[in-house]
């Protein structure tokens, strides 16, 4: 019969770090990011927060919202490219802060895609089985810790956050909430968007950190114009699936990555600027964390009603890239 979303929530970190503070950093203007990203500010955790506690933060508030207990979810899945540790999964490391004794736990990663991603899988877990019936998914990073911050081209764009979901069975077939959903991945582009060392191909040594192949590389304009066509493409059929009309869409909610991105998504799919939900200024790129804000902000401002249509896309590292057509 579908799912629901029970509840959401989301976190971001005090620490605010604006377009003038950078330009104390490295050598860059606030009017250069504004006119080329749409960003004014962002959010930087603490030196003693992981991505596991802006997961917590963002989850308890799910959790909250949905009116359950930690105890009642069946599966955690965390979306991160900034796991607390590579193992054990930073999803365990959340599921003991929750107190979720009776879930399954794991990561997935598949970048700025992750929470579409992870909507899908447990789409596919609580619709295909019974015993399970409440899942939280959540998209948390914590990319303050993975940018150079002396590379002027990539350290204005990331900031820190994280948004939840708590999923559940429908009631009936009315209730399901994704009507549709396009997801993929072309591996031919896995060096345009990485971190080339730290994992088996290049673990850490001397050498690696000399070279600081242990930060965020990108290469902006040829990810820009993949970001853009994976995106759209996507989009077309997602909507050509559930037999949608563009117009029709109350909100497009884009992975936050850059605001001409946005704006060259919406207009190639005939969608206003004022059908795109965007706080990439107050934000910045959270990759994962990303959608999850957005929704937060929408259910708690109230700015969807019941029957709605968000059309929610991303694009990430990999490359990957996802949308999903939900009904508010
Ligand atoms: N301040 C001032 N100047 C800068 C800065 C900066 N922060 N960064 C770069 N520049 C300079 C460059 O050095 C270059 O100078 P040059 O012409 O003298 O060589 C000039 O600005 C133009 O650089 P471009 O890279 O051509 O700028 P562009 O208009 O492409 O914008 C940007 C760069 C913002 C990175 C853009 O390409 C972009 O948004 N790309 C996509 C990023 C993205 O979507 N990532 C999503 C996935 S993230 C993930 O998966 C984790």
């Amino acid at each position: 019969m579908g799912i629901r979303i029970l509840g959401i929530g989301s976190y971001v970190p005090e620490k605010v770090l604006t377009n003038f503070d950078l330009e104390k950093m490295v050598d860059t203007s606030d009017e250069w990011i504004k006119t080329r990203t749409g960003i004014e500010q962002r959010r930087i955790a603490a030196a003693e927060q992981a991505t596991s506690d802006l997961a917590c933060g963002a989850a308890a508030k799910a959790l909250e919202a949905a009116g359950i207990k930690a105890e009642e979810l069946d599966a955690i899945i965390v979306a991160s490219i900034t796991v607390d540790q590579i193992f054990p999964s930073t999803a365990c490391i959340l599921q003991k802060k929750l107190g979720a004794k009776n879930a399954f736990c794991f990561d997935l990663e598949a970048a700025c895609s992750g929470l579409l991603y992870a909507l899908e899988v447990a789409n596919s877990l609580l619709t295909a089985n019974k015993k399970y019936k409440k899942i939280l998914v959540i998209g948390a990073e914590k990319l303050s810790s993975i940018v150079d911050w002396e590379d002027r081209s990539t350290c204005v764009l990331f900031g820190d956050g994280a948004g939840a979901l708590v999923l559940g069975k429908c009631r009936n077939t009315e209730e399901n909430c994704i009507v549709a959903s396009n997801l993929g991945s072309d591996g031919h582009y896995t060096d345009i968007l990485q971190i080339p060392a730290g994992g088996s191909r290049l673990p850490a040594s001397a050498e690696t950190i000399a070279n600081r192949q242990h930060y965020l590389a990108m290469a902006g304009s040829e990810v820009f114009k993949c970001a853009v066509t994976a995106m759209v493409h996507s989009c077309k059929k997602v909507l050509k699936e559930a037999g949608i009309a563009a117009e029709e869409v109350r909100w497009l909610v884009p992975h936050q990555a850059n605001y001409r991105i946005l704006r060259a998504v919406a207009g190639r799919l005939g969608i206003p600027e004022t059908g795109v939900y965007m706080n990439v200024s107050r934000y910045g790129n959270t990759s994962a964390a990303s959608i999850g804000l957005c929704l937060d902000e929408i259910a708690r401002g109230g700015l969807a009603k019941p029957g709605d249509y968000l059309l929610l896309t991303a694009f990430g590292g990999g490359l990957t890239w996802a949308s999903i057509l939900l009904k508010w």
